[in-house]
């Protein structure tokens, strides 16, 4: 060997570990995550003049959860982001826990014709430690320059804690038939509703869910908002609970029903799940949104969050998915799809018609993999590298569920439990099976049969996969793979 490659044969390894000291291995390519430090939920996500903006909890100087600002990001087509300073900072009042953003556009509140109106927790950390428990309380602050600069009320809190120790997370919307905004707040193990004309004074209207749903965990992060089928207006009523996911740990639940501005009543008795996979959680919608309901949740989970093996940042959203409703069986349910910009593919596309089994490179590259099959048939797609790590996505035909499987993903062994098996039930009662896949370097959501069965789950290779292979026990009439870049 010549001593010039010598060196080089020496420094390559140094370079390659320089890089992943910057702590950017597992960095998602179409995903938003934060530049540095923790992320938790989105928050107060709103559209504006061209722009969707995704505010999100966030710890700026650590990578563990700890004093709550809104960190703030923006995006023109719901697929690449550009975070942008920090919004809201901790005050007198405590740190900023999760809510809501709305457009005032008929200058309720006063501060100014299409004024964004943040609406948010102030959590007050030593009144917690003193062991009072109205440490919870509803604040406003607005921005008159589209998100850039944020003034908080002089007034707040403009909720005062009733004595409920969880009593968080506001979801404002504008009731338009009732000419008022009505808060969706989660209170310890129900939802309270309240109205305002002004979005600074507030009248409770009604609780509902003491009896409802599932209740394995604390409510949190709620979300109210109407869908239609053929005409039809059902209200969905979102709530997060943790722990108590259907897989483990933190979940996304909703209710369907009927809301008159103030009462919200559920149309069935059954729990139902909008993400089956381990890895959603918090998502709500975005506002001021006309004719489309788009959702987006942390992708994590608290049962391990705070110890993901990222580097400098932790934590990336979820892709950005339309909320749609459709009967099945008698019953309504919620099925979400990626947003049609996820359609705007400018990498290469790969097809396969009729085949039992297929396999192509990933060329490390993020993208979507759809199936369709005539008939619903077990089959399994393996995502993999060559040091025989593999993520395992399925549907299994005797049992009618669809399953995610990353016991030999990679790294597995920083959470008791991480190396799981996941399985969602299968809701479709057609023959026909569909599934759409978005695959990045650190996850994999899985949309399957329109969107009605959905799982998301967090992966940590040593190196990132590199193939994707397919078997089925029937023929797939058709397999496509379109990086997305
Ligand atoms: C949900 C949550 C919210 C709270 C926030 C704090 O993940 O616990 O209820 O407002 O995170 O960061």
């Amino acid at each position: 060997m010549r001593i010039k490659q010598l060196i080089l044969a020496l420094l390559l390894p140094v370079f390659a570990m320089a890089q992943d000291d910057k702590g950017e291995q597992h960095r998602p390519r179409i995903h938003f995550s934060p530049r540095k430090g923790w992320m938790n939920d989105p928050n107060g996500m709103v559209y504006l003049n061209g722009t969707y903006h995704l505010f999100f909890q966030h710890n700026p100087d650590s990578t563990v959860w700890g004093p709550m600002h809104w960190g703030h990001a923006v995006s023109k087509d719901l697929l690449h982001w550009k975070e942008l300073p920090i919004a809201l900072y901790p005050d007198s009042l405590g740190t900023i826990f999760s809510g809501s953003a709305v457009i005032d556009s008929n200058n309720t509140a006063g501060f100014g014709k299409n004024a964004m109106v943040a609406i948010y927790t102030n959590h007050n950390h030593q009144q917690e430690a003193a062991g009072t428990e109205t440490f919870q309380n509803q604040s406003i602050a607005y921005s008159l320059d589209e998100g850039k600069h944020w003034t908080k009320y002089k007034g707040n809190p403009v909720l005062s804690n009733p004595g409920i120790r969880d009593f968080r997370d506001p979801k404002v919307s504008w009731y338009a038939a009732g000419k008022k905004w009505i808060m969706t707040l989660a209170t310890r193990d129900h939802i309270t509703f309240y109205s305002s004309t002004d979005l600074k004074h507030w009248k409770e209207e009604s609780r509902f869910g003491k009896e409802e749903g599932a209740h394995g965990g604390v409510w949190e992060c709620p979300d109210l908002f109407p869908l239609y089928d053929k005409g039809n207006e059902v209200w969905v009523l979102i709530v997060n609970i943790n722990p108590g996911g259907p897989n483990g740990g933190s979940a996304t639940q909703y209710f369907t029903g009927t809301f008159d501005g103030h009462t919200f009543k559920a149309d069935h008795t059954t729990t139902k799940w909008l993400d089956y996979g381990p890895d959603e959680y918090a998502g709500v919608t975005w506002s001021n949104v006309r004719g489309r309901s788009i959702f987006l949740g942390w992708m994590s989970n608290w049962e391990y969050a705070n110890v993901v093996p990222t580097g400098n940042w932790r934590s990336a959203c979820t892709i950005a998915r339309e909320l749609k409703l459709v009967k099945t069986g008698g019953q309504y349910l919620v099925a979400s799809v990626p947003v049609r910009e996820y359609d705007k593919i400018t990498g290469k596309v790969i097809t396969a018609e009729n085949v039992t089994t297929n396999h192509f490179p990933l060329h490390a590259q993020p993208g979507k993999l759809s199936l369709s099959f005539a008939k619903a048939a077990s089959f399994s797609i393996t995502l993999s590298n060559n040091q025989g790590e593999q993520m395992v996505i399925g549907y299994d035909r005797a049992k009618n569920e669809y399953f995610t499987d990353r016991r030999k993903s990679g790294d597995v062994g920083f959470a008791q439990g991480f190396g799981g098996r996941y399985t969602a039930p299968r809701f479709t009662i057609k023959p026909a099976m569909d599934l759409t896949l978005i695959i990045d370097d650190a996850s994999v959501e899985v949309f399957a049969d329109g969107g009605l069965s959905v799982m998301t789950s967090i992966f940590f290779p040593g190196k990132n996969y590199t193939d994707i292979s397919i078997s089925s026990e029937e023929k797939i009439a058709k397999v496509v793979f379109q990086a997305i870049k």
